[in-house]
């Protein structure tokens, strides 16, 4: 064990940390490897704990050193070499989480907004569109696949690509049938579900492991998760786990129209489906189920940690599709985060990228949830004004998921006598200059600009950190040093940077100064949507990137259209990009509108390679690699009558085309709609394919004569 070990978090140096942060991450994974793939753990769970925790600080403390490899980073366990790898057919994906009744709100009015077919708007009313609410068990995803009704393969989720084959223990647990029961099951079927232990049996393994001198497990989840992937089945089948079926992935035909109804169809050939999920009209019916499992949680036999939503008609499912990992149909509605109290025993002032002052508090440490927590955001002036929070202040503090921990309230009773209302500062705490708010914005921003050494270094991090270039080893110190010293200035320069400049400088040595420009040279080649995020354009986050990577597919593109000179113009085309609106429009046009941004760009351009936009080839379902679309570029012109721009653009983008906003001989096709103007002029003069409203709906799997095969499903042999 290094030394570093006995230091506390906050007394670290950089060079430390990043030690103790390969040290915790070979430590972990050493003992997962005993726990899971050997089950001889050499340390009880709390010493564990204690290791995961001390890297979830330290990555909280230096979040740029956090490594490809950190324990905090994987999904549950690598797959350990005892387990064949199974691809899964259909990507594993997970839900988009909603925190309070807004998200949920928001979830149904983003379905509304989706579908504009009048057939379809009374459907998806507020008040009427049909949802299932179903408990979220907290347990492990597994897939088990029939064939012929026989169990061929059961497997974990691993990253939701690639999982495990874990058949052998799947086929011990009780309630998983090896054959299908019934009629009517399609010749392949992968049902999903989540894989869990009740209270009960969890206590049970605890007290038999505890009376044989052996670590207990910390939860649940945790002792299911360890107990599916034993390598022996013998010990998983003395566990207690449990299935409940509430998916599907890969089937050789559609089995059911409404979620509601598979499930029906999947308890009847032998799969327990949870007696709780149900039925609900609308968003307030939705809500109310919400509170009913809530106020039950704690009687239900087993840990649920949400309420999973389910737009119940599989057809409208399939029309809206994933965004990035997650389905535009499904929401998992989490419970309340947990709460604690604790003392903030000072308020600093964090200057971001774009200028903007943000309070933290720094807390006196306290676990909240199992994770000790130390920092909690504090948003803007107003916030700390409107709950008047004070240092010295006891607060309640809560976190939720995996999102930065909150201050909810002040206790009152327990503000020492002496405090004083907070100050927010009316200069830059790092350069001094004026930090202004504009009317109507929450923010107050450092005037600074370039000449803000915080500024300069957070866009200099953002530059370089995971989702951007992602250059290993320069962490936030080095790149303020650089910078104070004027190696650095801006981006293109880490480019230039030379060995020599560097070795032989504070916490620099020969061969660190070489790993440093090994990592630099190792990055010239960047893909477009990285080098997009890179640019730390407000607004622009890795999301809003890779919708512009996709859909200008090259820089030069790119720019050509920011760069015109209209700015009009280049604002009308980032407004073709589905999921870009005005605002962010403006701030990308604003971006491109100054000078030194575009000398930023051409200096950098002269460094780096940066690679044109391929499509991933890997679609979701509901996507099909033969589809006519595939690789195609159609750009959709007038109005539609059947459906809104979202769902014609992400039909087509799901079906693999690139939708574009303006015609060139490149179009593969036009749809024009009502009212078209010059764009179809324009593809009429070039000789592009044109598709009138009926000609699109067939070739997108929605017309008439397509009804059948894409959007009921018919179950085969039902009824
Ligand atoms: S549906 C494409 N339903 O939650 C939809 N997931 O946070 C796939 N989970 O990975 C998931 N209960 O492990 C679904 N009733 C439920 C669930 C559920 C628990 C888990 C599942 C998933 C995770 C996403």
């Amino acid at each position: 064990m290094s030394t570093y070990a006995e230091i506390a978090v906050e007394d670290l140096t950089e060079t430390e940390a990043a030690a103790e942060l390969a040290r915790l991450a070979t430590e972990i994974a050493h003992h997962d490897q005993l726990y899971y793939a050997k089950d001889a753990p050499e340390i009880s769970d709390a010493q564990y704990d204690e290791l995961r925790k001390r890297n979830n600080a330290i990555e909280a403390h230096f979040s740029e050193l956090i490594r490809d490899d950190s324990p905090s980073r994987r999904v549950g366990v690598a797959p350990s070499s005892g387990f064949a790898k199974v691809t899964h057919a259909v990507p594993m994906l997970s839900l988009e989480n909603a925190f309070d009744e807004q998200d949920v709100r928001d979830f149904f009015a983003g379905i509304r907004n989706f579908f504009r077919r009048p057939e379809d708007v009374a459907r998806v009313a507020a008040d009427a569109i049909e949802v299932m609410a179903e408990p979220k068990i907290d347990g492990l995803s597994a897939a088990l696949r029939y064939e012929h009704g026989r169990l061929v393969l059961g497997a974990t989720r691993g990253d939701g690509v690639t999982g495990e084959d874990v058949t052998a223990n799947i086929r011990t647990l009780r309630n998983v049938p090896k054959t299908l029961a019934g009629k009517g099951w399609p010749d392949v079927i992968e049902v999903r579900g989540e894989i869990y232990m009740e209270r009960e049996g969890f206590f049970a393994v605890n007290a038999e492991r505890e009376a044989a001198g052996e670590p207990v497990f910390a939860n649940p989840r945790n002792v299911a998760a360890g107990s599916l992937r034993q390598l022996d089945p013998a010990i998983t089948a003395r566990r207690p786990l449990k299935f409940f079926a509430y998916h599907w992935g890969e089937t050789s035909a559609p089995f059911a129209r409404t979620h509601g109804e598979a499930l029906e169809h999947l308890s009847g050939w032998g799969f327990t489906v949870n007696p709780r999920s149900r039925l609900c009209h609308g968003v307030d019916e939705v809500l109310a189920a919400y509170r009913e499992i809530g106020a039950d949680r704690a009687d239900l036999p087993y840990d649920i940690d949400g309420v999973v939503y389910k737009v119940n008609d599989i057809g409208l499912q399939r029309r809206l599709g994933f965004v990035s990992r997650a389905p535009r149909w499904a929401l998992a509605h989490k419970f309340p985060a947990q709460q604690a109290q604790t003392v903030i025993e000072k308020i600093d002032i964090q200057v971001g990228r774009m200028g903007t002052l943000t309070p933290v508090a720094f807390l006196a440490p306290i676990t909240v949830g199992g994770v000790v927590v130390q920092r909690a955001t504090l948003h803007n002036e107003d916030e700390i004004a409107r709950k008047d929070i004070r240092e010295g202040d006891t607060v309640v503090i809560q976190r939720a998921g995996d999102v930065i921990p909150q201050v909810v309230s002040v206790v009152l009773d327990k503000r020492p006598s002496n405090s004083v209302p907070y100050q927010f500062p009316e200069e830059c705490p790092v350069c001094h200059s004026l930090a202004v708010r504009e009317p109507g914005m929450a923010a107050r921003r450092c005037t600074g600009g370039l000449i803000c050494a915080a500024q300069a270094v957070e866009r200099l991090k953002h530059f370089v950190s995971r989702d951007c270039f992602d250059i290993e080893g320069m962490g936030a110190k080095h790149i303020a040093a650089f910078w104070e010293d004027g190696l650095i200035q801006r981006p293109g320069d880490i480019f230039r940077l030379k060995a020599e400049q560097i070795a032989g400088r504070e916490g620099w040595g020969e061969l660190s100064a070489a790993n440093l420009i090994r990592a630099i040279v190792q990055r010239r080649r960047i893909s477009l949507d990285r080098f997009v995020n890179a640019l730390g354009i407000p607004q622009v986050g890795q999301a809003t990137a890779r919708l512009l990577a996709r859909h200008y597919r090259s820089l030069d593109h790119w720019r050509r259209e920011m760069e015109q000179p209209d700015n009009e113009a280049a604002h009308a085309s980032l407004l073709d990009v589905h999921g870009i609106g005005d605002d962010m429009a403006a701030d990308i046009v604003g971006f491109f509108a100054e000078a030194h941004n575009r000398e930023l760009l051409d200096d950098l351009v002269h460094e780096v390679e940066v690679l044109d936009y391929e499509s991933p080839n890997r679609l979701g379902p509901g996507g099909a690699a033969a589809s006519p679309l595939a690789g195609k570029t159609i750009v959709f012109t007038g109005g539609l009558e059947t459906m809104s721009r979202s769902e014609a653009k992400a039909r087509a983008e799901a079906l693999g085309a690139n939708v574009a906003s303006s015609v060139s001989a490149k179009t593969n096709f036009v749809v024009v709609g009502a009212d078209a103007g010059s764009k179809a002029t324009k593809a009429a003069s070039l000789g592009v394919t044109m598709l009138d409203e009926g000609q699109w709906l067939r070739l997108a799997g929605l017309g008439e004569d397509a009804a059948e095969s894409t959007a009921s499903g018919a179950p085969p042999g039902a009824g």
